[in-house]
């Protein structure tokens, strides 16, 4: 409720300035609103048109939608395509020339590729997997560094058919292995060490530990794209240099053509399970979602230098690096290293340095680098900007006001995307040349997106009540089911509660006297930190796999810079630890975790005790761990708590 009346307060408004409007895409209200009304009347007209406009086909589709086997829905589905086809070849009889990457290394140089000249890579890098037998319909898991060959790998992928799961370059050997065992890939590409903020990050020595553990038999290549000098480990006849791979390859490789429901890749994200979930998204549907929202929420120009500080080993990665930028022909930079280093103004420098047009990142990213050097940018030339956007979690109206004002320069307004994994694309974000923009609101949903905030029984709920977000009729970038688990997407997104009918994003949210939409959080067991999904249920098994742990629950807490961190409560096997002895088993269980699922799951506070508040039927309240997390008098009734004495142990900390 607090978050909800604070928000509420927020009354500023930043309408489009005349310019910006009049050479928008979708200019003004009214253009908008005659989109969102034709796609209300004309629902599948409005799409199909959409897919004719936006994507080249070999074969034409002759059915927009069917929904015969619902929630398994099916866009397009008889058309036939190929998604790398429409993001590179398409573009080379007028645009060959045409810069499609500018490439940053961490170090500073810079590389610039044109689309002729991805074209070749990405058909050598084809030539090279179907070399190596790998066929349509292959998992293929893409483990690399944030460099142009992560583009290539992910592109030679949709080229052949292969459906691609990336890895973030940040998760530990045993998230690589579920997610390998998940999709039973039967290649895994990396690179021998990545580069981040002038350190190395031992990738493909993660791999090899990943394929050491049980279970990755269907794992028959991996590629080694040589980033470093460092030396790597090598299994003969399973590890193969990239450099080797390619060598000789034609530059040429015809697209395999695919079915437009034919998936294109998976993306493991985190549910309210321990188990994290593959995010199956189609060819036609998903590439139409994202190169259509670029164009629209980005008011995408040919002369756009485009930047997503995203790495693609994330949605936003995927959607708005390797596939929406690449779909419309534009000028990207890509960056392998850290806002931070050399120092805070890296990402201000190279914005000058590329004459940057339209820049996207997350709020946990703005928040460190005002912490850092709220100043830095007046240091830079930032004119070049002219469109600013943001993505992950809600951002706050300081950090809005700030990003507006100190990095817009006051002219560039902001495009707050509230999307997921699983929708694929930006769902409620302003057209920045029509929607005014509110500090803190993702605003309004694009046209064709019938967005509602509904209660448990899911009736719309009043302005400014919150609710469930939910999402009333399919749209063509929806996920499609759970890799192997379509139960479980259909409990997940469309659960019988709401008839079936309505996706359920899984975040809370209310809606202003205006119809604006404002996110409020999560209403299952994820937490947000630094706009990453993280499942407390994920963390919990992390730390009950450790040999010292009994029992452990993770809750978040508000972070000023990561939005939210990381709480462990935890009850060891032994005595409940004190002094020196409980600091020391903390920062052991703060390396397990980082170790177990990734530096980016580690808690930033443990408490023992010697046991978890628990009803007398044995559910853990999680509602008074988060109260002790953010250090609150506890006010909540706690009658039912079978053994309250525990309370003030878990108020220590460590
Ligand atoms: O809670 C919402 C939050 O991030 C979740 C989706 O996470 P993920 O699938 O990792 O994708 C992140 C990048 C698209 C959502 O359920 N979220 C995302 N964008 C916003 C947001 N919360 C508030 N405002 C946003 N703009």
């Amino acid at each position: 409720m607090s978050t909800l009346e604070s928000i509420l307060k927020e009354t500023r408004s930043f309408p489009p300035s005349d310019e910006f409007r009049r050479k928008a895409t979708v200019s003004g209200m009214e253009a908008y609103n005659t989109l969102c009304e034709e796609a209300d009347d004309h629902y599948l007209s409005f799409w199909g048109d959409l897919a004719r406009e936006m994507i080249s086909w070999k074969k034409p589709f002759s059915r927009v939608f069917d929904d015969s086997n619902a929630p398994f829905f099916k866009w397009f589905d008889d058309g036939v395509l190929n998604v790398s086809h429409n993001c590179i070849d398409r573009h080379l009889p007028l645009n060959a020339n045409k810069i499609a990457l500018i490439f940053e290394a961490d170090g500073g140089e810079v590389t610039r590729l044109t689309y002729a000249e991805l074209y070749h890579r990405v058909c050598q890098f084809a030539n090279g997997l179907k070399s190596l037998g790998i066929q349509k319909g292959d998992r293929v898991v893409i483990y690399m560094p944030m460099v142009v060959e992560a583009i290539v790998a992910m592109q030679a992928c949709a080229r052949i058919g292969a459906i691609h799961s990336v890895v973030f370059g940040g998760f530990s050997a045993g998230a690589v292995r579920d997610r390998i065992q998940d999709a039973g890939a039967v290649a895994v590409i990396t690179a021998n060490e990545g580069l981040r903020g002038g350190k190395t990050v031992p990738l493909k020595a993660t791999v090899d530990e990943a394929l050491a553990l049980e279970g990755c038999d269907s794992v028959k290549n991996v590629i080694v794209y040589q980033r470093t000098n460092g030396g790597a480990h090598w299994v003969e006849g399973r590890d193969i240099w990239w450099h080797k791979l390619t060598e000789g390859q034609s530059e040429h490789c015809e697209p395999e053509w695919m079915n437009a429901e034919d998936p294109l890749f998976i993306l493991y994200t985190s549910g309210s399970t321990g188990k994290p979930k593959g995010i199956q998204h189609s060819s036609a549907g998903y590439l139409l979602g994202a190169a259509n929202s670029f164009r629209w929420v980005f008011d995408y120009k040919p002369n756009d230098v485009f930047w997503c500080t995203a790495d693609v080993g994330w949605i936003t990665g995927h959607s708005y690096v390797c596939y929406g930028p690449l779909a419309n022909g534009a000028t990207q930079v890509i960056f392998e290293g850290v806002p931070t280093y050399p120092d805070a103004s890296r990402f201000w420098s190279m914005i000058e340095k590329h004459k940057v047009t339209t820049f996207y990142t997350a709020p946990t990213a703005i928040r460190s680098l005002i912490k850092l050097g709220a100043d830095l940018p007046k240091q830079y030339d930032l004119s070049s900007l002219r469109l600013l956007g943001t993505v992950g979690e809600p951002i706050n109206p300081e950090a809005w006001m700030w990003y507006y004002e100190v990095v817009g320069g006051g002219r560039c307004p902001i495009v707050d995307t509230w999307w997921q994994t699983e929708t694929g694309s930006a769902m409620i974000a302003p057209l920045p040349g029509a929607v005014a923009t509110k500090p803190g609101s993702c605003t309004l949903p694009l046209p064709g997106v019938i967005a509602d905030i509904v209660d448990e029984s899911g009736a719309p709920v009043e302005p400014g009540r919150g609710g469930f977000l939910v999402i009333k009729k399919p749209f063509p970038s929806l996920v499609r089911t759970i890799w192997g688990d379509a139960d479980r997407f259909k409990k997940t997104y469309f659960p019988e509660e709401f008839n079936g009918q309505y996706y359920l994003a899984g975040d809370s949210a209310n809606r202003d006297e205006n119809g604006y939409f404002w996110i409020m959080g999560r209403i299952d067991d994820v937490l947000n930190v630094s706009g990453h999904r993280l499942g407390t249920m994920e963390i919990e098994s992390a730390l009950v796999a450790n040999p010292l742990v009994a029992e452990a629950a993770v809750v978040g807490k508000p972070h000023d810079v990561k939005g939210e961190a990381v709480v462990a409560f935890v009850v060891l096997k032994g005595n409940r630890p004190e002094g020196d002895d409980a600091k020391k088993i903390a920062t052991e269980l703060k390396n397990w975790v980082a170790h177990e699922i990734g530096k980016i799951a580690q808690p930033d506070d443990i408490r023992f005790g010697e046991n978890l508040p628990k009803t007398r039927s044995g559910k853990i309240m999680r509602r008074l761990l988060r109260s002790i997390a953010k250090g609150e008098e506890i006010s909540q009734d706690v009658s039912t708590l079978e053994n309250p004495h525990i309370l003030s142990q878990l108020q220590q900390g460590v």
